[in-house]
């Protein structure tokens, strides 16, 4: 059975302050027993400082974003090394922010990937279409080649150690979620795509949905056979909203 992860994506937000409030909260209201894991990432100065914060919380950490280079003269970059020598285990690839506003293609996040795993860290894919393209009834076809791309890069059998997030494009920080529906047609694709390789495989990869999840449309979310978690923006900012949407991850 696949455990639930719930990831919350800080993005360029907080000071040292909030953020030790946030982990303070976060950590008083997790329940290390219950049957869902956490994950934080913050931005890349306050890596070392959450991490000492978290210490024996058992909730993990991650980064935003990699390079696809190992370490040395590539300027305001950071490496997989670096994420891991700061505590990280997991990291993101291919946000949508990344993709826009920083160009990242397909090729590129696939190299991230790929740098990723082989540095030991696992790698969260994420996946989505734009309104445009879900209007035009392309989001299967987004979807396919920007996760064909990176299992054609490393193999089927390295996706076990992954984790793959479906963020709609127009979802993200609009306020606007899929609906259940609409996330879960997706979702089991994304699952199908990974079953022509591999059933196995397929059957242990986690799928979280992201998208302007809140605690009222988390347990609809949830209840869905192939969503396995959340990844989430805005409403990780606060320990309530955070905490809530954890507890509605908990079957
Ligand atoms: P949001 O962001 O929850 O604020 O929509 C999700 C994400 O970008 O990961």
């Amino acid at each position: 059975m696949r455990v639930p992860l719930i990831a919350g994506n800080w993005k360029m937000n907080g000071r040292r302050e909030d953020i030790r409030a946030l982990v303070a909260g976060i950590r008083e209201r997790f329940n290390a027993g219950a049957r869902v894991e956490l994950l934080v990432l913050p931005s890349f100065p306050y890596l070392d400082f959450v991490a000492s914060t978290l210490e024996g919380s058992g909730i993990d950490l991650g980064g935003q974003d990699l390079s696809e280079r190992d370490d040395g003269a590539f300027t305001g970059d950071v490496s997989a090394g670096m994420l891991l020598d700061c505590g990280c285990r997991y990291v993101l690839a291919g946000h949508s922010e990344r993709r826009t506003l920083h160009g990242e293609d397909d090729q590129t996040v696939a190299a991230k990937f790929e740098t990723a795993l082989r540095a030991g860290l696992k790698p969260v894919l994420c996946v989505g279409e734009l309104l445009e393209e879900r209007d035009q009834g392309r989001t299967e076809e987004v979807v396919r080649r920007q996760l064909g791309a990176v299992v054609d890069r490393v193999g089927i059998a390295a996706l076990a150690d992954a984790v793959v997030a479906y963020e709609p494009v127009w979802a993200i920080g609009t306020g606007r979620t899929a609906s259940p529906e609409q996330a879960q047609s997706v979702h089991a694709f994304i699952r199908s795509q990974l079953a022509d390789e591999s059933a196995t495989i397929a059957g242990q990869v986690r799928i979280l949905y992201g998208g302007s999840v809140k605690p009222d449309n988390a347990v609809d979310l949830f209840a869905c056979d192939d969503i396995d978690g959340g990844l989430i923006g805005g409403a990780s900012l606060q320990v309530d909203s955070f905490m809530a949407i954890a507890e509605a991850a908990c079957p």
